[in-house]
C-alpha cells in the first residue's frame, strides 16, 4: 500500500493566461525562474514517491524537454566553467522517473485520471495540480502519505476560503475524526458540491490540488457521465467513491498559492521572491519605495 506514483495532469489548455499559453504550457510559466510543473515535481520527490506519471497533450512538449538531459546546454555551461549552473541543470532531469502518456481531447481532470490508469495499475496513487504551489515545512504530499498510510482510504487535501469564494471550488460537508496525531485536521467526507453558491455551499472547507487516491477511483471515473462544462469531473467520481469506501479530507500545514489564477500567480512570485536569499533584500527594497 505504498505510494509509488503521482500522476500530473498537465493537458489543459490553460486559456486563463491566454496569450501566454497560446504557444507555450501554462504548466512551463516561470514563478522567479522556475516552472511551475519543477515546484510540483520537486514535491513529489521530496515526498518519496519515486514516479511521476504525466498526462499531457498537444504543445506541451517543452514539459518533456524540460525534465530531459540537455546535452548542447550541460556541454556549453561545462566548457565555460559555470558548475553551479550545470549542476542546476543537471539536476532537474535527474529528479525522478518520469513516464507520458497523452490525453489525446482535453475533457476534464476526471478524464485526464483515468487516462493515466494503466500506467497506474491497481495501487494507491497521488495526484498534483501544478497549479498550487504549496509552500510548507513537510511537503502537502508526505502529510497526506501519512494520514493515508493509516487510514488506508483516499485523502483530499482541504483548506478553509472566505464564503465568497466557495463558488471557485469543490467543497466537502465532513464529519471531524478526533485523532491526536492529525489533530483537527482530518475530516471524514459525507458529500461534496463542485463550485457551490455560498448560500447553497455545505461549509467553507475547499478541495485543492493534491489527492491521494485507491485505485477503486478508476472504475468510479470510468462511469461518470459528463458533468460541468461537459467535462469528465473528478469531483463527480469522488462523490460515488464516498459512497463505496471512506474518503477523507485533511487540511494540510503550509501556505498555498493558486497559480493557476493571475492574482495568485502574482501573489507567488512576490512572495517567493522575497523568500529567495540573493533576491529577498533588493525586492523588498524595492517594493518599499513602491509606496502603494
Ligand atoms: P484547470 O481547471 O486549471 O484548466 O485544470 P486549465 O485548462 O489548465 O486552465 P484554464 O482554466 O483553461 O485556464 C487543472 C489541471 O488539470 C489539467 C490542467 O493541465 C491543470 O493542471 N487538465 C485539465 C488536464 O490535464 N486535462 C483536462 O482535460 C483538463
Amino acid at each position: 500500500m505504498e505510494i509509488r506514483k503521482a500522476v500530473l495532469p498537465v493537458a489543459g489548455l490553460g486559456t486563463r493566461f491566454l496569450p501566454a499559453t497560446k504557444a507555450q504550457p501554462k504548466e512551463m510559466l516561470p514563478i522567479v525562474d522556475k516552472p511551475l510543473v519543477q515546484y510540483a515535481v520537486e514535491e513529489v520527490e521530496s515526498s518519496g514517491i519515486p514516479i511521476a506519471v504525466f498526462v499531457t497533450g498537444r504543445g506541451k512538449d517543452a514539459i518533456e524537454d524540460h525534465f530531459d538531459v540537455s546535452f548542447e546546454l550541460e556541454h556549453m555551461l561545462a566548457g565555460r566553467g559555470k558548475e553551479q549552473m550545470l549542476n542546476q541543470v543537471r539536476s532537474i532531469s535527474k529528479l525522478v522517473q518520469m513516464i507520458y502518456v497523452r490525453q489525446k481531447n482535453p475533457l476534464g481532470l476526471g478524464h485526464a485520471i483515468l487516462v493515466a490508469k494503466d500506467l497506474v495499475g491497481d495501487e494507491p496513487f497521488a495526484v498534483l495540480l501544478s497549479d498550487d504551489i504549496i509552500d510548507a515545512q513537510v511537503p502537502c504530499l508526505k502529510q497526506m502519505m501519512n494520514v493515508f498510510a493509516q487510514y488506508r482510504g483516499s485523502v483530499v487535501a482541504i483548506q478553509r476560503v472566505e464564503r465568497k469564494a466557495v463558488s471557485s471550488y469543490g467543497i466537502i460537508k465532513g464529519q471531524p475524526v478526533k485523532d491526536h496525531r492529525a489533530g483537527n485536521r482530518l475530516f471524514r467526507i459525507t458529500d461534496m458540491v463542485e463550485k457551490p453558491q455560498p448560500g447553497e455551499a455545505p461549509s467553507n472547507l475547499a478541495i485543492i490540488g493534491r489527492y491521494i487516491l485507491t485505485p477503486a477511483i478508476f472504475k468510479e471515473l470510468a462511469s461518470t457521465p459528463r458533468g460541468a462544462g461537459s467535462e469528465i469531473q473528478l469531483t463527480d467520481a469522488l462523490r460515488r467513491l464516498l459512497q463505496k469506501e471512506p474518503v477523507y479530507g485533511y487540511l494540510f500545514e503550509g501556505k498555498r498559492y493558486d497559480a493557476g489564477d493571475k492574482l495568485g500567480f502574482l501573489q507567488a512570485t512576490v512572495e517567493m521572491a522575497l523568500k529567495r536569499p540573493e533576491l529577498g533584500a533588493p525586492f523588498r527594497k524595492y517594493l518599499k519605495s513602491l509606496k502603494i
